[in-house]
């Protein structure tokens, strides 16, 4: 039997437990051994909770129980988390995480910690909720050359960005939606913002080139000031808003990672992902487009790639999964990446063909652009006097 621990009784770690539970026969049967929660740590009292026997307060039962082996953190955050999370891996405990800011931030000293100690730090469920991703991209693609990586890496936003288009309710409503089914973070800023596709773009940057991106280096702008009124334009002329998450590998080496919103043509698969799911393409030179697509959060969808990963840390137990990066990567700002944009305001066609030299019209007053930079397309909005900016995939 291999007894775990569960750090953080939230919605991914009730999760886990419940999973835990439900799949115990199938676990067991495919890992030839039982997967117990032999304690649940959190600061709040679960007295009807039917794990009210294993919650616990103190870390350090679990720190220093040698019966513990796999250790989920589910704390969230990274402070805390951090300091659990290091302590875990130097007592010499695999570590399961589904948290994208520990990881973004921390990720390359802890999985160092875990290479010292020889031991498992595995984080699948931080990026794409429930969907494989990580595993495919450093294992089943590491014989590519990864290009490029683009995708709707938030169910928060997503979830938002449906609801407005289909359900024509508001912002705020759609948030609140969100919030009750537990797909937002405890401070949504960090979803509507784009700072939680951030964090999961450095982390799909950092394994499929091996050099840290941290997301204090990366531009990431959210959906607050997107207008319902070019999410009408966009979807009459075959487009979908969507906030997306890019990374790319430039010539010479160089990489550029951000978060945006962008239009996307309805011929692209990725804009016909809505709701809470979240839909990732890689790029690789051999293999060419492949896409993962899933529920990107929630209890149980997020629950499962953890428990993939804690039965995956058993199996390793002997010779431990060698993931890690380093640092330097040589990094383009976003700002400098040609590309289309999409301009809307009080302006014509010729008008916007004089400024921008190629312009094609999707409605009155709203035009895709040729390709330019960010500071070249700011200087066409300017002259145009547009009122919308945004990128166009
Ligand atoms: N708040 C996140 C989202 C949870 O909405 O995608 C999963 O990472």
């Amino acid at each position: 039997m291999a007894k775990i621990a569960i750090m953080g009784f939230g919605t991914v770690g009730a999760g886990v437990a419940e999973v835990a539970r439900m799949n115990r026969d199938v676990i067991a049967s495919r890992l030839g051994e039982e997967v117990y929660v032999k304690y649940i740590l959190d600061v709040r009292d679960f007295a009807d909770s039917p794990y009210a026997d294993r919650m616990i307060k103190d870390f350090s039962i679990i720190e220093n129980d040698p019966e513990v082996e796999v250790v989920v953190e589910s704390i969230g955050g990274a402070k805390v988390a951090l300091d659990f999370t290091r302590r875990a891996l130097l007592a010499g405990k695999h570590v399961v995480t589904s948290n994208k800011e520990l990881v973004a931030t921390h990720g390359r000293e802890l999985l160092e910690i875990a290479r010292e100690k020889n031991v498992n730090y595995l984080f699948e469920a931080s990026v794409g909720g429930g969907i494989p991703v990580l595993r495919p991209l450093f294992q089943c693609l590491a014989g590519n050359e990864i290009e490029e990586i683009y995708g709707i890496l938030n169910g928060t936003t997503n979830y938002i960005l449906t609801r407005m288009v289909k359900g024509g309710i508001s912002f705020a409503d759609a948030l609140k939606e969100a919030q009750a089914k537990g797909y937002a973070e405890k401070d949504p800023t960090a979803d509507v913002e784009g700072i939680d596709a951030g964090r999961k773009i450095c982390i799909l940057s950092d394994l499929a080139w091996g050099k840290e991106v941290s997301p204090a280096e990366i531009s990431m702008e959210g959906i607050s000031s997107i207008h319902l009124k070019d999410v009408d334009i966009a979807a009459a002329a075959g487009y979908r808003i969507k906030l997306l998450g890019r990374a790319l590998r430039l010539e010479g080496g160089r990489q550029a990672a951000y978060v945006a919103p962008h239009l996307v043509s309805e011929s692209c698969p990725i804009a016909t992902v809505d709701d809470v799911f979240n839909g990732i393409m890689i790029r690789g030179n051999a293999v060419g487009d492949v896409m993962f697509y899933g529920r990107g959060a929630g209890d149980l969808p997020t629950a499962s790639a953890v428990m993939g990963d804690v039965i995956d840390a058993i199996q390793h137990r002997a010779k431990r999964r060698d993931l890690g990066w380093s640092q330097g990567a040589d990094l383009v700002a976003a700002a400098d990446l040609p590309m289309r944009w999409y301009l809307r305001g009080d302006f014509s066609l010729d008008d916007a063909r004089t400024v921008c030299g190629q312009a094609e019209e999707l409605a009155q007053g709203a035009v895709i652009t040729g390709t330019m930079t960010e500071v070249e397309a700011k200087a066409a909005a300017e002259k145009l006097g547009a009122v919308s900016m945004l990128r166009v995939l």
